[in-house]
Order: C-alpha cells, then structure tokens, then sequence
C-alpha cells in the first residue's frame, strides 16, 4: 500500500506561517508530511521530526539528505528532553498508524494479515500485546477494549480473550481478530467486528493518550507564544484528548499557582474539526476519518 501523508495541503497552510523558521514533526511515519514542510520551507527554515518506530528511522536515513532536516528516534512524549522548544514555530502531530504499519504483518496491527500480537510503534522496547495480555486480569482488559474502543461488548471479549489464553492458545493476530468476531453480540456490516479491539489493544500498548498529553504539556509550559500545533487524529477518542487539552487550558497549570492568579498562557483554537475533502477521501479512504484541529499559544 502506498502512504499518502493525510489532509497534506491544509496542514501545511495552518502550519507554516513563516518559511524562514523552525518546525518539529512529531510523528514522521515515511516522511510525507516532512518532506512536504522541507519543500515548503527557505534555506533558513529548519525541521526536526520524531519518530519511536525503527523503520522511520531507517527510512529518514535512507531517504531524507538535506541539511535543514534533524531526524529524532524518540517518541513525542520526550519531547522535554530538547533543550531549545521555544524555537519551534509550529509543531505537527498526525497520529495513529502509517499504511506500512499494516503491510508489515510481523508488526501485528493488522486485522487482515496473520502476524505474531505486538503492536508495538518501538518493538524494540517494553513487551509485545501477547505478554502484555497475559499479565492482566479479565475485567483490566474489559475497561481497556470500553475505554479505548468504545466496544460495548468489552466484558465478552475480555472473557473470551482470557478464556483462550489460559487455555494457551498461541495467539496470533488473526485468530485473536477470530475470537473477538465470534464474542461479539452486535456486529457492524461496515467494518470487522474486531476493529475497536484492535484500536483499543494499540492504544493500550503504545500508552497513546499518556504520551499526547505529555508532549502536549511540554509544548504548553516550554513553547513559545504564537506557536501553532496543527493534530491530524483518527478516531473520537483521539480527537476528544486534542480538544479537551488545549480548550480548559487553567487545569494543566502548575498545582503551586493558586487558580485566582492572573495566567497569561492559554491557546487560541484556530482551526476548528476540519475534514478532509470528498476528493481526498475518494483517492485516500485512511483519511475518511480524519479530523484536524489547530490551536495558536498566545
Ligand atoms: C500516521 S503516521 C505519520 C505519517 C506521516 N505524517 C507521513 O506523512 O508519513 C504516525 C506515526 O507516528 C508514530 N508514532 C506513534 N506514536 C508516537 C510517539 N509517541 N512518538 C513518536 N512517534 C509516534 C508511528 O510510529 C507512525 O510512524
């Protein structure tokens, strides 16, 4: 499958409001959205991209010679260890997964392919899905399919999943997308039946949402102001993690200000639930579900 970078034109224009200054790419993937900032950018500008999966890595190193260009194998959530955030004009986050993230099946997020459960963005730390499951307990894993997949069924397939574990079954992706679809009471016409366990176990693996709202954090006490984030997010609980952090901006403050003090930092949102077009949807169905949002720190 080729990648094609998602909502590509809108997010460069909400991006890029000097050419001459620097950005910070937080999640590189295959470089569409990095090359297409570079491209944008004067010999002056800069770009730093992160990425925690190897294979970005190895791909940036393969692919990407241009001396503007810094390539970060870390994940966003590190973020605080850059001594300079404060240079960045606009940071973007396009989460989720890449379409090489599926082709690979030895990867294991894909539904389709039969692949070892891992899931991980970086297998190379932490334990794959398989171990992970194992350590937990049944109603652990029914909060984390309700909590990170909307899946009302979450008690049955939790039981389920258990149920084939402790008789050990040597799960692979494939048979695990098979227990969860025979679990399910209700099952969509339009997608598997397995598909918001599957978002709610990568979820769960990766530490997403902990990981955004950390990266979100450093950019709220360390960017600088009229910095602009620009997030491409994939699924409402996504998108729900965006907008309620960057809206109520008082409660991420530190605890020692009193909540009377005057708080000069807050983000203006600028770029309110933007969809991608028809047209990009027909050449593109990942960017069905795309929503963008942009936030300006003043
Ligand atoms: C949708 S893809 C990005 C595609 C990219 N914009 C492009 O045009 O090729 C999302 C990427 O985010 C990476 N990722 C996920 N969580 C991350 C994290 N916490 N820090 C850095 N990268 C992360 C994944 O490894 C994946 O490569």
């Amino acid at each position: 499958m080729i990648h094609i970078p998602v909502m590509l034109e809108e997010s460069l224009r909400f991006l890029i409001t000097d050419n001459n200054a620097s950005y910070l790419d937080a999640t590189f993937g295959r470089g569409g959205h990095s090359s297409a900032i570079l491209d944008s950018l004067s010999e002056t500008g800069c770009l730093t991209s992160f990425d925690k999966d190897p294979e970005a890595h190895d791909h940036a190193t393969r692919t990407f010679q241009d001396n503007r260009f810094t390539f970060m194998p870390k994940g966003f959530e590190d973020l605080d260890q850059l001594e300079n955030i404060s240079i960045f004009q606009g940071f973007l986050f396009d989460l989720g997964v890449c379409s090489s993230h599926f082709d690979n099946s030895l990867r294991g997020f894909s539904l389709n392919k039969d692949g070892p459960l891992d899931m991980r963005f970086n297998p190379t730390k932490g334990l794959p899905l398989l171990e992970k499951l194992k350590l937990i307990t049944e109603p652990e894993l029914a909060n984390i399919i309700y909590g990170f997949g909307d899946e009302k069924d979450s008690h049955r397939i939790a039981r389920a999943i258990k149920k084939a574990l402790n008789k050990s079954e040597d799960l692979t992706t494939l048979s695990l997308a098979k227990i969860i679809a025979d679990s399910k009471r209700i099952k969509s016409s339009k997608t598997h039946p397995a598909t918001k366990t599957f978002q709610a176990l990568r979820i769960w693996i990766n530490d997403e949402m902990a990981c955004l709202e950390k990266a979100f954090n450093t950019i709220a006490d360390l960017g600088k102001s009229g910095c602009r984030i620009v997030c491409i997010s994939f699924h409402s609980l996504e998108d729900r993690t965006v907008k309620n952090f960057f809206r109520p901006q008082i409660k991420h403050y530190p605890k020692e200000i009193p909540l009377n003090s005057e708080i000069t930092t807050a983000f203006n949102e600028i770029g309110k639930k933007i969809r991608p077009s028809q047209e990009e949807i027909e050449k593109n169905p990942r960017a069905r579900s795309a929503i963008m949002r942009v936030f300006e720190k003043v």
